[in-house]
């Protein structure tokens, strides 16, 4: 495959609001960020993905913009970005926004322009439909539950939210919309940002007919991807937005798509892709049940493995993924793919080991590096997560007891990878002087970024140790271009691969199992370039004992 400079970059997602507070107000902030960006760039990162810092309300955490050319008040000013943008360049650090463009806020411009006029020019920017005998024009649930329409006060219309009702949907059907948000866009660009990860874009072609569809729960509703699944015509969509902004210089974006036709990878993510590359969240998505989180499937080993390495190869000389363990909306990886022996330090070394040797481009989600793990609250009250709540109530509505809802959270809510970054053992795990928004995870006084700091063992370290191989002169070609070979697909707790350039070969081995296992080859091992135990610096041999949860990355010979 072509060579691109994004596809040698290793990314890492900030959550601002959680990631460093600068001014004692217990929310993380961009001179908090700017502050820690020799940390980032120590750990070996070339990019960062800031998870949404524009004004908004924050009913969905930023993810409901009200001004998409002001940062929030919360994060900081203009200036504070512009600074941010260029001392990340000094360092060689792009910055990635996210481009959240399928709805904005309800306390947009637009959207107060359109309620007091509900027919007129700026109603065109949305989705106000006449309802159907009293009902709304369809019976779409939204993602975070109840209808997809709400009311427009004083009429009969109602406005299309896939999303939480303060999040209206954009009308992408209207040239004026689509006008102002590539307008927007290429502002951003000029500015020098490098990219943007593109946030629910699937979402924005809409069947406008607004056909029901047969019901799928208790609600008599059918979720709105029932219509995103159906609806032709997206394409166009994606392919003018890549012309008339991305294509004009060499940006790099990163696709949010769920529910991706099939067939349609290549068209999505190939060489002329619409984007880059997108995540791959087939992994992620194993555990989906039919109801939320109260109801999800079990998933054992293999299947993930499998999981995994079935995207490596549908995209192998097609598509450059972007793989993740956790990001903001997914539980720690550390809790969720690791068995209960394997939460400790050599566990999540494995974990990252694997995911950040694939083919593609690794995104490593903050806290990922030292460990962090899913954080337990109290009560529903300590979430501060408008998807948690929805996701509580509905199994409480199921019958299950305030416990038993709760748990489902400790295991899903988006808020145990929201919790605050912990820097050190003091108060609030160095994250603010206030009193943090979110609780800080109880275990900040053996998790942290100091004490790693000191300890050559830590996650931390093997983090650095493990982007440095991937990035390195010698093995780049390898780990970034080379080719992926599943080895022992069936091994029920060995993770194992192989990645060549067709010069060099490496393989990758993990012991996800309780007992310890002895791997045969018929090549020979030779330098190990990366272990999470002892080992001598050359194997000479046709086989190897690993521990349990040992992770070995070495060379292989003819
Ligand atoms: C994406 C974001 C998520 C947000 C949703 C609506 O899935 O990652 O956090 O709630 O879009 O914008
Ligand atoms: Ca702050």
């Amino acid at each position: 495959m072509k060579k691109q400079w994004w596809k040698e970059k290793v990314v890492y997602q900030i959550y601002p609001k959680s990631f460093k507070d600068s001014n004692g107000d217990g929310i993380g902030d961009l001179k908090g960020i700017l502050e820690k960006l020799p940390y980032l760039k120590n750990l070996g990162i070339d990019m960062v993905w800031l998870s949404p810092v524009y004004q908004s309300p924050f009913i969905d955490q930023g993810y409901d913009i009200s001004d998409y050319y002001k940062i929030s008040e919360v994060f900081g000013t203009m200036e504070d970005f512009d600074t941010l943008l260029a001392e990340a360049k000094k360092l060689g650090i792009g910055i990635v926004m996210d481009l959240v463009i399928n709805h904005c806020s309800s306390e947009h411009e637009w959207f107060q322009k359109a309620l007091k006029d509900p027919y007129g020019e700026y109603a065109g920017y949305f989705y106000f439909e006449k309802g159907k005998d009293g009902n709304p024009p369809s019976n779409y649930r939204s993602y975070f539950g109840g209808s997809a329409w709400e009311k427009v006060p004083g009429t009969d219309l109602y406005y299309l939210h896939m999303f939480a009702k303060e999040q209206p949907d954009l009308n992408w059907e209207n040239p004026k919309v689509k006008k102002e948000l590539f307008d927007m866009i290429n502002w951003w660009l000029d500015k020098g940002i490098a990219g943007f990860r593109i946030d629910a874009i699937i979402n924005i072609k809409k069947d406008v007919n607004f056909p029901s569809y047969e019901p799928d729960g208790p609600d008599g509703m059918c979720a709105c991807t029932a219509m995103v699944e159906r609806v032709d015509g997206i394409g166009e969509l994606l392919g003018e937005l890549k012309r008339e902004t991305f294509a004009k210089r060499d940006t790099f974006t990163v696709g949010e798509v769920f529910n991706l036709k099939e067939g349609a990878l290549e068209e999505f993510v190939g060489e002329n892709g619409y984007f880059s590359s997108m995540f791959d969240f087939a992994p992620h998505m194993l555990t989906e049940g039919q109801n939320g989180w109260y109801d999800t499937r079990e998933v054992t080993f293999l299947e993930w493995k499998k999981t995994i390495i079935q995207s490596q190869m549908e995209c192998q000389g097609k598509a450059f993924l972007s793989n993740i363990i956790e990001n903001h909306d997914e539980p720690r990886g550390a809790s969720r793919y690791l068995p209960e022996y394997a939460q400790n330090p050599d566990g999540i070394k494995m974990l990252g080991c694997v995911s950040v040797l694939l083919r593609g481009i690794p995104f490593i989600y903050q806290g990922q590096e030292i460990g962090m793990t899913n954080c337990q609250m109290d009560s529903i009250e300590d979430y501060d997560d408008i998807d948690t709540y929805h996701q509580y109530r509905e199994a409480r509505e199921a019958g299950l007891s305030d416990k038993e809802a709760l748990e489902a959270c400790y295991r899903f809510s988006r808020d145990n990878a929201r919790t605050p970054m912990q820097w050190d053992a003091g108060e609030n795990a160095g994250f603010t002087k206030g009193t943090p928004w979110l609780r800080v995870n109880e275990n900040y006084r053996m998790v942290n970024v100091a004490d790693q700091e000191k300890d050559p063992g830590s996650v931390l370290h093997f983090y650095r140790k493990l982007i440095a191989l991937r990035k390195s002169e010698e093995w780049k070609n390898v780990f970034v271009y080379g080719e992926f070979l599943p080895l022992f697909e069936e091994d029920e707790s060995l993770f194992a691969y192989a990645r060549t350039d067709g010069e060099k070969k490496a393989v990758i081995l993990a012991n996800f199992g309780k007992e310890e296992m002895t791997v045969k080859f018929s090549e020979n091992l030779g330098k190990v370039l990366l272990a999470n135990m002892y080992r001598p610096q050359q194997i000479n041999a046709r086989e190897v004992v690993l521990e349990p949860c040992e992770v070995l990355v070495c060379q292989v010979c003819e």
